[in-house]
């Protein structure tokens, strides 16, 4: 979605501007731009990728500071004029914005109404024209962008260059925005992955915060005055930028990777002792364990996918009641919050705004909620103040992979953790836990022989819909197979628990359809077993995934094996399959692997 750059100091600007939007890219974008103040505010915007605008740069453009932005439309149509960054009238004042205003109808018909000629169809131009306003009636820049924000309803990240003033403001309200401060220069930006080989030094601005940086320094206030308690922290922890190494695509790179990001992700947190799990970010004790009344898991996408994963997981290790929730739903539902019950936020980028909507109405509610997350100092690790840290390190792919089975294991660990509280014996931990420890390797046992993939993708890549069935634990796995499948390769995908199949989908069955089934060896193999039949009887086409040495495989017109694991564990190695016949299509298909059309990595509006 939408992202900003911004450098002020002693460097040329527009190299690093350029060089901070294609660290952007990955979010998903339809245009972008850049201004530098170059003694007047020298404006380059173009459609299309980063290397497009690159292409209508000229060779060398002076200038010590300047904004960028990526653009996905959500106000006006996919053209140069609408791109970010935008003028006031007199061309000193120049601003960039993610977010929504939601009252930019009314604003503009205001500044219609007084003369100004507004030149695109955004909600974000509105806010230079209203700086201007203040500014001519004597307001310092500080102040009339405080009384700008104070005029509007929504959400911004903003950042707004002054050709007559050294420095650049910047606000944060619902979109994030991260201050990075290096030696006699200063950055900005909305994605901690553009800052990292600049500077570890970050401030993380908060909702209501405003900011003025130069060179020499950061000050940050609150837009209602006074000043802000944010301040700087030194990012370490799974800040390395991430590069391709090698790979043709982050999405088969991050596919490999899962191995190692697992094991990341469970060490030091596996209890052999105790056959239980150690989350010391969850400070939750046995009396909170034991008396909750249910649990509460609120995800999008991928996210939700683990999340219902995690829902069986905890039923059915702990014996407690437990439901997974669509995040764009939760607060428009208004749910009945219980401040005993435990709560989960589950996000990969932790700024995804519906998941962050149903942490704010929780917490309004008198709950607590946990985070589990991937980007370490996202606004939902930060709102949540409490959970667990998936390390998954850098995922770039817009489709998600590893943090998949990174949330899905650290779900599990909750689960057990939870479970040996609660109900399950210290022997079915420790087994649990032997199991766990193996899943790693055999994640790369699989990854290194991942069977007959292209032949599957043979059956899929033409096909008018492919149906995914799985039950159990294996039903989020069949609808993160069909996530994963749609979303790269722009095939209309179903998935269904497999038993529910013969009530609707089986509709569509016709000779050849592909199905992709997942079927381990756990207590609904047989019952898959039929839903198989039912299909392959009007002719379907099976792609069959199940555990190594399973005579079902002989019914599949393609059979992929993953290793035996314990049932419980099966999600983390089923899904690999799913992945790579996603990826695989894809790229048959000549689809933009990474960045598939319409979508962004972080969702940031709702
Ligand atoms: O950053 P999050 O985990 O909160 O993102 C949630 C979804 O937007 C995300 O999982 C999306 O569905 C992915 N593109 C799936 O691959």
């Amino acid at each position: 979605m939408c992202g900003i750059f911004g450098f002020i100091g002693k460097r040329a600007a527009a190299p690093l501007l350029v060089e901070g939007l294609r660290r952007l890219e990955y979010r998903g974008y339809d245009s972008s731009g850049i201004v530098v103040k170059n003694g007047d505010l020298q404006v380059y915007k173009k459609v299309g990728k980063v290397s497009e605008l690159s292409s209508i740069l000229p060779n060398h453009i002076e200038g010590y500071s300047g904004i960028a932005h990526t653009r996905w439309a959500t106000h006006g149509e996919v053209n140069d004029v609408n791109a970010h960054p935008h003028l006031n009238d007199k061309a000193d004042i120049a601003i960039v914005h993610n977010g929504i205003i939601d009252n930019a109808r009314d604003i503009r018909k205001r500044l219609e109404k007084k003369g100004y000629l507004l030149k695109s169809e955004t909600d974000s131009e509105t806010l230079a024209h209203m700086i201007t306003i203040g500014m001519d009636s004597g307001q310092t820049p500080i102040e009339a962008v405080r009384q700008t924000l104070k005029r509007l309803t929504g959400t911004w990240g903003l950042c707004v260059l002054f050709k007559d003033y050294e420095q650049i403001i910047c606000a944060r309200n619902g979109s994030p925005l991260l201050i990075g401060k290096g030696d006699g220069e200063s950055f900005v930006s909305s994605d901690p992955h553009a800052l990292s080989h600049h500077t570890q030094n970050i401030f993380f601005l908060e909702d209501g915060d405003l900011a003025i940086i130069d060179r020499d320094g950061v000050e940050i206030t609150r837009l209602e005055g006074g000043v802000s308690d944010t301040s700087m922290t030194v990012v370490e922890d799974e800040w390395e930028e991430a590069d391709i190494s090698g790979y043709p695509h982050f999405m088969l790179k991050e596919i490999h990777e899962q191995p190692e990001a697992l094991r990341r992700c469970i060490t030091g947190r596996l209890d052999k002792a105790n056959g239980g799990a150690k989350l010391g970010g969850l400070k939750l004790e046995p009396v909170r364990l034991r008396t909750a009344p249910h649990v509460r898991l609120i995800g999008c996408g991928t996210a939700l996918n683990a999340c219902k994963i995690g829902q069986l997981a905890i039923e059915s290790l702990a014996r407690i009641p437990a439901v997974a929730h669509v995040a764009s739903e939760f607060r428009y539902n208004d749910p009945v919050i219980n401040p005993n019950a435990i709560h989960f936020a589950v996000s990969q980028s932790g700024e995804t705004a519906d998941t962050i909507s149903a942490v704010k109405e929780i917490h309004l509610k008198g709950g607590e909620v946990h985070g589990i997350v991937n980007v370490v100092g996202s606004t939902i690790a930060r709102l949540c103040g409490q959970g667990v840290y998936i390390h998954s390190g850098p995922e770039q792919a817009v489709a998600s992979t590893k943090a998949f089975t990174n949330m899905v294991a650290s779900l599990l660990l909750f689960s057990i953790r939870i479970g040996r509280t609660r109900s399950f014996s210290r022997e079915r931990g420790r087994s649990l836990i032997d199991n766990f420890q193996n899943i790693p390797s055999q994640m790369e046992e699989y990854l290194s022989n991942p069977g007959p993939i292209e032949e599957a993708v043979e059956l899929v890549k033409h096909a008018k819909s492919v149906l995914f069935l799985g039950r159990g634990l294996s039903a989020p796995v069949a609808s993160e197979g069909a996530l994963k499948l749609m979303e790269v390769a722009y095939i209309p995908c179903l998935a269904y628990p497999a038993g529910e199949m013969k009530h609707g989908p089986i509709a569509l069955l016709e000779k050849d359809s592909p199905v992709i089934v997942i079927a381990p060896n756990d207590k609904h193999r047989e019952k898959t077993v039929s839903s198989m039949h039912e299909c392959k009887a009007r002719g379907a086409k099976i792609i069959l995934i199940h555990e190594d040495g399973d005579p079902i495989s002989e019914e599949a017109d393609v059979a992929i094996s993953i290793p035996k694991c314990d049932p419980l564990l099966t999600p983390l190695l089923s899904v690999v399959p799913t992945q790579l016949i996603a990826y695989q299509t894809a790229l048959e298909l000549g689809c933009d692997v990474d960045r598939p059309r319409n979508l962004a990595k972080s969702v940031t509006v709702e």
